[in-house]
């Protein structure tokens, strides 16, 4: 096989090319993987054809897969790690959770310790007279650190902020007993990718309830001029989805949302896996 690392041009992601998920990938092939996957924050494949057997299989070689609290309401049948991700209707059901990640943010940042990746898998995608709507937008939080002045980064590197499950309105209602589960939690602000050492921003509208150490007013402006700096669009890449295109994305470096552009009949169908993480440093 002739493996093709081919970054977008953009702050962030890359395309590999030349690998089918279909088949076992073998020790040296993951290697060269998944240093791309750390450099470049995401990775996509285009075309694939996998099974959710095939899917978890290849999700497992980063480690655990975490089972999150969408699978405990819509997972794929037989197959607790895969959620799915969709606006599609079943015998007047929804057949997986809708508008997932329509705000900016990393996944789960909320528990102790935040999954290392996401992989999304597209089943279904819409698109109007050939053009594509659903799109997922990535921001590299890397490019963002890297662009701050000095003194700002001073004056936040080695705080902590809250990071609060009830923060953030849900695409979904949580019941008392998951809002017990996921008590709030601290993470440092400034983070340090465990594999690179590259150092990101992690602070997110909404999920970010308070910085130790900054009286409350102080510290939500904070919070809202570095989400909104993490967002600017030179640290940006936008992806336009195509059935069949497995794409995975690094918690720690990258924060991502999905664009809510498209409505039934225009079908959006996705499975996502999850994985362990650590506690961030
Ligand atoms: C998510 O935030 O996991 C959803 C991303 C997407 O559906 O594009």
């Amino acid at each position: 096989m002739n493996l093709e690392i081919i970054p977008t041009g953009a702050a962030l992601a890359a395309e590999v090319r030349g690998l089918d998920l279909s088949q076992p990938v073998d020790d040296a092939t993951f290697a060269v993987i998944e240093q791309a996957y750390d450099e470049y924050g995401v990775l996509f494949f285009r075309d694939q054809r996998i099974t959710p057997e095939q899917h978890v299989a290849f999700t497992r070689r980063f480690g655990e897969i975490e089972l999150n609290i969408f699978g405990e309401r819509w997972s794929v049948p037989g197959c607790p790690e895969i959620v799915v991700v969709s606006n599609i209707t079943e015998d007047g059901k929804p057949i997986g959770v809708r508008r997932a990640g329509e705000n900016w943010h990393s996944d789960m940042c909320y528990t102790a310790r935040p999954p290392r990746g996401t992989i999304l898998y597209a089943i279904e995608t819409p698109e109007l007279h050939g053009l594509p709507l659903g799109d997922t937008e990535f921001a590299s939080a890397a490019a963002a650190w890297d662009a701050l002045p000095e003194s700002m980064r001073r004056h936040i590197d080695g705080r902590h902020a809250v990071f609060d499950f009830t923060g953030r309105k849900r695409s979904f209602q949580p019941t008392r007993e998951e809002i017990e589960r996921n008590p709030p939690v601290r993470h440092p602000i400034v983070r340090t990718h465990p594999k690179t050492g590259r150092k990101c921003l992690y602070v997110m509208r909404d999920d970010c309830t308070g910085i130790e150490g900054i009286a409350a007013e102080d510290a939500e402006v904070l919070i809202c001029a570095l989400a909104d700096h993490i967002v600017k669009p030179q640290f940006i890449y936008r992806h336009h989805w195509r059935p069949g295109d497995l794409l995975m994305w690094d918690n720690c470096t990258v924060q991502h949302r999905a664009i809510q552009d498209y409505n039934l009949p225009l079908r959006r169908k996705m499975y996502r896996t999850t994985m362990g993480g650590a506690v961030p440093v």
